[in-house]
């Protein structure tokens, strides 16, 4: 083989090794954003149930230390919502990109809070309640959850 070839051939592998890994990033794709989590005969109840916290300011930022310290969800959602913390690699389905304002549009407070407490089963999204947080607390950090939503 002649070193242009030698070269060529070279190239094609570290164009092939580029691929594989892009598709290891694309395969871990969000599941229907916008299908319920909470299972049929709870979703309306669900649905229903108002946050007990007021939103302010205060609680905002309260909710924002929550979500970055111990409610630890940004180790997975990521420090901005994008679902790109440093454990969504290892995530199939990935994390919900809380930016996503369909998706927000789509969910009440209590279904949120429905999905911190119980998790969504068969996914990295686990029970955090009372594991990590309290219940106010997951209300709390609701309403930072809710500044994220893009426009
Ligand atoms: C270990 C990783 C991990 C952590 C920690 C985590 N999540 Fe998640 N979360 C996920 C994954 C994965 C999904 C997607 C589940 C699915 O598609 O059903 C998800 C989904 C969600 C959803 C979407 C539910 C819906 O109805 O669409 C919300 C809201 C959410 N997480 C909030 C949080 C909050 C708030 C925290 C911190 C208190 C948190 N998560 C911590 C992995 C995590």
């Amino acid at each position: 083989m002649n070193i242009k070839n030698a070269q060529k051939l070279r190239m094609c592998c570290v164009i092939g090794v580029l691929g594989l890994f892009g598709s290891e990033i694309v395969i871990a794709a969000e599941r229907d954003p916008l299908k319920p989590r909470v299972p049929d005969g709870e979703l309306a109840a669900a649905q229903k149930m108002a946050n007990p916290v007021a939103s302010s300011p205060d609680t905002i930022a309260k909710g924002k230390g929550l979500y970055e310290g111990k409610g630890t969800c940004t180790k997975c959602h990521g420090p901005k919502g994008m679902g790109d913390g440093p454990l969504s690699k290892n995530l199939k389905p990935s994390p919900r990109t809380l930016t996503n304002a369909e998706w927000q549009k789509a969910r009440t407070d209590g279904e949120m809070f429905w999905v911190i407490k119980n998790g969504s089963p068969g996914t990295g999204m686990v029970t955090l309640i009372p594991s990590d947080i309290n219940e106010e607390e997951a209300w709390t950090i609701i309403h930072y959850v809710r500044t994220l939503k893009a426009n």
